[in-house]
């Protein structure tokens, strides 16, 4: 990635207070991209991962500063093993590969899931990245690595009713912003825009607490052909749709 600091103009296509904030994205269709090619499935998400790099670099250079991706379900795991170790490989890669990328454009790395399940390189290589660049607040780039969202929802119970049990949490319903300190995403803001690839009309348990008051867009295209007029098409249509949060038109515009 080339220093964000050092980018040309690039412009998004859409008034810069019409860009969402935090865009997340559900990479989907590798493995028909793979198919349609006569290749393998890891030849697809070989070629996914340099879309996920694209889509990392226009996003920042358009001016969204919140990117997450879904690389890895909790329910990915039961895909054949050779699958899972290929994409836990890649995985392992594409950190070691971009973390000097991140560092200079201090962008900081969250991620998102139980990572206490990978392989204990892959886990080490995510540990080192994210507290290299715990530090770094202008960008952030979230990566949902074994993650679900009902998974997630147990996992923040869980610890919840143990500070309860413990007494350093009060008893009794919480707020929202105090719950949501449990949840993995705690100190993120909520997406403000979903992007699904591959024509799947889905959340597949992703994000599904923080989408709350997202907005969608689902395309056609498979994950590893989706470039960058995709990703301003989708702007385009996020910048044209009225976000009311529960009020009125009238008061929104108010
Ligand atoms: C879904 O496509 C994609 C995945 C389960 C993996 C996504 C992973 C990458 C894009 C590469 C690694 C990620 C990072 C962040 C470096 P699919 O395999 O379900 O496609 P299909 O529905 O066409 O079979």
């Amino acid at each position: 990635m080339p220093e964000i600091s050092a980018m040309p103009d690039f412009s998004p296509g859409v008034p810069a207070d019409r860009l969402p904030a935090h865009v997340a994205f559900i990479m989907d269709g590798n493995g028909r991209w793979a198919k349609a090619r006569g290749l393998n499935r890891f030849e697809g998400h070989l070629r996914g991962v340099k879309t996920v790099m694209e889509v990392v670099e226009n996003s920042f250079r358009f001016g969204i500063k919140t990117v997450t991706l879904y690389a890895f379900s909790t329910e990915n795991q039961t895909r054949p093993a050779e699958e899972v170790a290929a994409l836990m490989n890649l995985l392992k890669t594409f950190i070691g590969e971009y973390l000097p990328d991140l560092l200079k454009n201090e962008v900081r790395l969250r991620v998102i899931g139980d990572i206490s399940w990978l392989p204990e390189d892959v886990g080490a290589a995510v540990k080192n990245a994210v507290s290299r660049t715990e530090k770094f607040s202008g960008h952030t780039l979230v990566v949902a690595l074994n993650y679900s969202s009902r998974d997630e929802i147990l996992r923040a119970v869980s610890a919840y009713a143990k500070d309860v049990a413990a007494g350093t949490q009060a008893t009794g319903t919480p707020s929202w912003e105090t719950f949501a300190d449990y949840l993995d995403t705690a100190g993120i803001s909520d997406p403000d825009l979903i992007i699904r690839t591959s024509g799947e009309l889905r959340l597949s348990n992703f994000l599904l607490l923080q989408a709350a008051y997202s907005e969608f867009y689902f395309c056609d295209t498979l994950w590893p052909d989706f470039s960058k007029e995709d990703l301003k098409k989708a702007l385009a249509d996020y910048a044209s749709r009225e976000r009311r949060f529960g009020k009125t038109g009238e008061q929104i515009r108010r």
